[in-house]
C-alpha cells in the first residue's frame, strides 16, 4: 500500500508589515475594534517585487531544501489561489519554472481559502495512486492586490504570503490518511472577487480605480464557519477511524479567533490544541492553513507520531479537512550549511535553465520567421513583383494553393 507524506514545508511572507494602527489612518476603524472582533494585530502586505508565484516559489524552495529534493525529481506543482498573476498562464507553471521542475506537471487551484486543504487532497491522492512519486503543494495569495483600502469591513482583515509541503511516496503507513472535501456554489454570492469573463475590467473603471474588489458578507460567512469547522473535522477523523481525542493538534484556516474559539467549544477540545498564527498574518486565504502548519512545526507543536487535521472554509462556498499523522521528525531536519548551498546551487541553476529555454525558444521563433521571409522574398522574385507578400492568402495565391484554385482544378474549370 502506498501512503503520501509531508516530508518538506516551507513559509514565506512579504516584510511589509501593516499594523492595526495604521489602518485606523486610512479607514474608520481602531486597534481595539479589529483586535477585540477578529483577533488580528498586523498582517504583511507584497510590496511591487512580491507576487503570487514569486511569493509561493520562495516557499516552495524551502519546502525542497527541508525534504532534500532536488527539483528535477518533482513529479507534480499544485498551487492553491484565488489571486494568480494572471488569469492565463497558470501560477503553478510559473512556480513549476522558477523553481526548476522541469520534469512536473503544474496546475492551479482555486477553492479560495479551503484551497490548501483541496490541493494537499489532490495530490495526496495521485501520489497514493501510483501516478506520481513527489509533489509540491502550494497556498499563495496576494490578497492586498484584490482589497477595496476605502472597505473598512474586508481591508483589514486580509494579508499576503505563501506556505508550500513537499509529498512523497512511501510504502511506511501514515501521512495524509483521510480528507473530505466539500462545496455550496448556492453561497457563492457571499464572498467575491468579480473579476472574471463574466465581468472583465474595462479601461474606464480602471482609470477610476474601481474594482473589482473582494466583497464579503462577513456575518453570513462567519455564520457558515461556525457550523463548517466542527462538522468537518468530525467527519475526516472518523473516516480515519480515530478519535477526536486522538488528535493532537487542528490547524485550521486562520480568519478570525472567534471562529476558533467556537470550534474549540463545538469539538470539546482546549483551544491550546487549535493553533492560531491571525494575530501576525490575518487572513492570507489559501496561505493561511500552510502558513500555520510551517509555524506549529517551528514551534515544536508537531512530533513524528502525531495527529493533525488541517480544516479550510471559505468562498465558494468550500469546505475541507485533511488528516495527517506524522511519519518524519521535524527536528531531524535540521538544513546543514552544506545542503544549504548545495540547494541555493540548484535553484541558481533553474534560473539559468529557464532562461536557456526562453532563449532557445526566442533562437526558434527567429529562425522560422527568417525562413518565412525568405521565401516570401523567393516567391516575390518568381513573380517578378517587388512587394513581399505578408499573408498566407497572398502566399497560397503565388503558390497556386488557394482555396478557389484547388475548387476550380478539381471541378477542371
Ligand atoms: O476567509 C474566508 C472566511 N472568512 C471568514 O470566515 C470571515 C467571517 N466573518 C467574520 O470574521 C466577521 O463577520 C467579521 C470580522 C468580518 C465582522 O465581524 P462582525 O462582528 O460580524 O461585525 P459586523 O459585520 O456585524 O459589523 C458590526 C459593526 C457594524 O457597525 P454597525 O452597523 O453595528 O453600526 C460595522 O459597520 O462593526 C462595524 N465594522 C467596523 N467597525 C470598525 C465593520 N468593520 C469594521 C471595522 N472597524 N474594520
Amino acid at each position: 500500500m502506498r501512503y503520501a507524506h509531508i516530508t518538506g514545508w516551507g513559509a514565506y511572507v512579504p516584510p511589509r508589515i501593516v499594523t492595526n494602527e495604521e489602518l485606523s489612518h486610512l479607514v474608520p476603524t481602531s486597534d481595539a475594534w479589529i483586535r477585540e472582533r477578529t483577533g488580528i494585530r498586523q498582517r504583511h502586505i507584497a510590496d511591487d517585487e512580491d507576487h503570487t508565484s514569486t511569493m509561493a516559489i520562495k516557499a516552495g524552495r524551502k519546502a525542497l531544501q527541508r525534504a532534500n529534493l532536488d527539483p528535477g525529481r518533482l513529479d507534480l506543482v499544485v498551487c492553491a489561489t484565488s489571486t494568480p498573476d494572471y488569469l492565463m498562464p497558470n501560477t503553478a507553471s510559473l512556480i513549476q519554472d522558477g523553481l526548476g521542475a522541469t520534469h512536473a506537471a503544474a496546475f492551479d487551484l482555486n477553492t479560495a481559502c479551503s484551497g490548501f486543504v483541496y490541493a494537499l487532497s489532490v495530490a495526496s491522492s495521485m501520489v497514493r495512486s501510483g501516478a506520481y512519486e513527489n509533489a509540491l503543494v502550494v497556498g499563495s495569495e496576494s490578497m492586498s492586490r484584490v482589497m477595496d483600502w476605502t472597505d473598512r469591513s474586508t481591508c483589514v482583515l486580509f494579508g499576503d504570503g505563501a506556505g508550500a509541503v513537499v509529498l512523497q511516496a512511501s510504502e511506511m503507513a501514515g501521512g495524509v490518511l483521510s480528507f473530505r472535501l466539500g462545496s455550496d456554489g448556492s453561497g457563492g454570492d457571499v464572498l467575491t472577487v468579480g473579476l472574471g469573463t463574466r465581468n472583465p475590467v474595462s479601461a474606464e473603471r480602471q482609470a477610476k480605480g474601481d474594482g473589482p474588489f473582494m466583497k464579503m458578507a462577513g456575518r453570513e460567512v462567519y455564520r457558515f464557519a461556525t457550523r463548517i469547522v466542527d462538522r468537518v473535522t468530525r467527519e475526516v477523523v472518523s473516516d480515519a477511524e480515530l478519535e477526536i481525542e486522538d488528535i493532537d493538534l487542528i490547524i485550521p484556516h486562520q480568519a478570525n479567533s472567534r471562529i476558533l474559539s467556537k470550534a474549540a467549544q463545538q469539538l470539546g477540545i482546549p483551544l491550546e490544541r487549535i493553533y492560531s498564527n491571525l494575530a501576525n498574518y490575518g487572513n492570507t486565504s489559501a496561505a493561511s492553513v500552510p502558513l500555520a502548519l510551517v509555524e506549529a512545526i517551528e514551534e515544536g507543536r508537531v512530533r513524528a507520531g502525531d495527529h493533525g487535521v488541517m480544516v479550510g472554509f471559505g468562498g465558494g462556498l468550500t469546505w475541507g479537512a485533511a488528516l495527517v499523522e506524522w511519519t518524519y521528525d521535524p527536528a531531524d531536519r535540521e538544513w546543514s550549511m552544506w545542503r544549504r548551498s548545495v540547494q541555493g546551487a540548484r535553484f541558481g541553476l533553474a534560473g539559468v535553465k529557464s532562461f536557456a529555454h526562453r532563449a532557445e525558444r526566442e533562437v526558434r521563433f527567429w529562425e522560422i520567421r527568417m525562413r518565412r521571409r525568405a521565401r516570401r522574398r523567393r516567391l516575390a522574385k518568381e513573380n517578378g513583383s517587388a512587394e513581399l507578400p505578408e499573408d498566407r492568402a497572398q502566399q497560397a495565391r503565388l503558390n497556386g494553393t488557394s482555396k478557389a484554385k484547388k475548387k476550380r482544378d478539381r471541378s477542371g474549370g
